[in-house]
């Protein structure tokens, strides 16, 4: 195998291929890792204009079948499994089928889940192309689909067969869906990784900008990231303990969403919720003096926000933490971080309860200027 086809060493029970160009080589790497009879790819509509072309050549084209799914997370629904599920069947998928979901994070949810429940489960191969869905949501195994009572609660663990991020395909991505992946890499870098904190700091304005795409290290940059969200899921699959410290940054960020009605993109908002958690983590001695200005500092960078936005109260905020899944007898549990690269025990579960004073103590701090 080619050395831009071998794929990363990280103790996952698949492989992941993170390199450019190598979508060109899809159809040797899936007969290799997930051969089938039958060959179904679930494609992001954007997606299937800009990079199926490539990413089908070699497979048979009477056993292979493309089912396109509209862009946007209001699509991330059961409806829409329920038409890929159909879609599927009608064709004569069995079990001899493996599923190939290509787009972002949604379409990853999206095909994941319908691998995950056709016939019971049937391989499927995630080829990310967001950055966000190549350092965070095609590993991992959680698939799902969000209902009117919140995101992701309808869902499934169901592990890929492999994993292809072609880094090429993120020069067509709109930098402000860039910038998503990047608030997560920073997240990475912050939880885990010192020195991919560092290196990723002074590369964000390049990142950013719009050619971040070509910067020559972003598949190094991107494998790394990868690499500690493996390090994490590897010991804890079903979200039992140590899986908690990705959520760095996101009870907040879920926060805000949620009071914006989800009209602020992820990446800012996790960008200004590492920074809130950063803080929170200072004010309760958990974290050493200056972390929330190194965060501030690093989302500034890549141009995300690290302040919050217009049209958000303390009050509308905290409570909207109460709803968050992480909530557990009436105390909100973070998170949190202790210095770059290092997150804290907390009180067992890598998680501590906050009283809403401590997190309104922090918020009040973060607007204007
Ligand atoms: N399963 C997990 O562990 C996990 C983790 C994090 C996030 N998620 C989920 O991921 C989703 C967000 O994913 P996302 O940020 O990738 O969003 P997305 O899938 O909606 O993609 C964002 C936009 O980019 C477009 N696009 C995708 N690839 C492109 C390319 N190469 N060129 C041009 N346009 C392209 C899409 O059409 C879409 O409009 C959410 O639903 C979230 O819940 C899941
Ligand atoms: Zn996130």
């Amino acid at each position: 195998m080619s050395a831009a086809t071998s794929p990363l060493e990280l103790g996952l029970p698949y492989p992941v291929v993170v390199a450019r160009g190598v979508l060109g080589s899809l159809f040797e790497l899936v007969s290799q890792h997930a051969p089938n009879h039958r060959y179904a790819f679930i494609v992001d509509e954007h997606v299937q204009r800009l990079h199926a072309p490539g990413a089908l050549r070699g497979f048979p084209a009477e056993r292979t079948l493309t089912l396109t799914v509209p862009s946007g997370e209001a699509y991330k629904t059961r409806e829409e499994w329920q038409r890929l599920s159909d879609g599927l069947l009608a064709w004569g998928a069995g079990r001899d089928t493996t599923i190939i979901a290509m787009g972002g994070g949604v379409t990853g949810d999206l095909g994941g889940f319908v691998a995950a429940t056709l016939h019971r489960g049937v391989p499927v191969v995630q080829v990310p192309t967001t950055l966000l869905a190549m350092v965070d949501s095609s590993v991992g195994g959680k698939t799902g689909v969000d209902t009117p009572a919140g995101k992701n609660l309808i869902g499934a663990f169901h592990d890929p067969s492999l994993v292809v991020a072609d880094v090429d395909v993120l020069r067509t991505l709109p930098p402000d869906v860039r910038a998503d992946g990047l608030a997560e890499m920073i997240k990475h870098g912050l939880i885990a990784d010192a020195d991919v904190f560092t290196e990723l700091c002074g590369l964000l304005p390049d990142l950013a900008g719009a050619r971040g795409a070509e910067v020559e290290s972003l598949p190094d940059l991107v494998a790394r990231s990868v690499a500690i969200k493996a390090h994490v899921v590897r010991q804890d699959a079903r979200e039992a303990g140590l899986r908690q410290i990705l959520n760095a940054g996101h009870t907040i960020a879920h926060a805000i969403e949620h009071v914006l009605n989800f009209s602020l993109s992820h990446g800012s908002a996790v960008a200004i919720g590492l920074v809130a958690e950063a803080r929170l983590a200072e004010r309760l001695g958990v974290a050493e003096a200056g972390l929330a200005d190194t965060v501030a500092d690093a989302v500034r960078r890549a141009g995300l926000p690290d302040r919050l936005p217009d049209g958000t109260t303390d009050q509308a905020l905290v409570e909207a933490t109460r709803s968050d899944k992480k909530a557990r007898g009436g105390v909100v549990r973070y998170a949190l971080m202790e210095r770059v690269g290092r997150m804290s025990r907390g009180d067992g579960g890598w998680s501590l309860g906050v009283g809403d004073g401590d997190v309104m103590g922090v918020l009040g701090g973060m607007r204007g200027g």
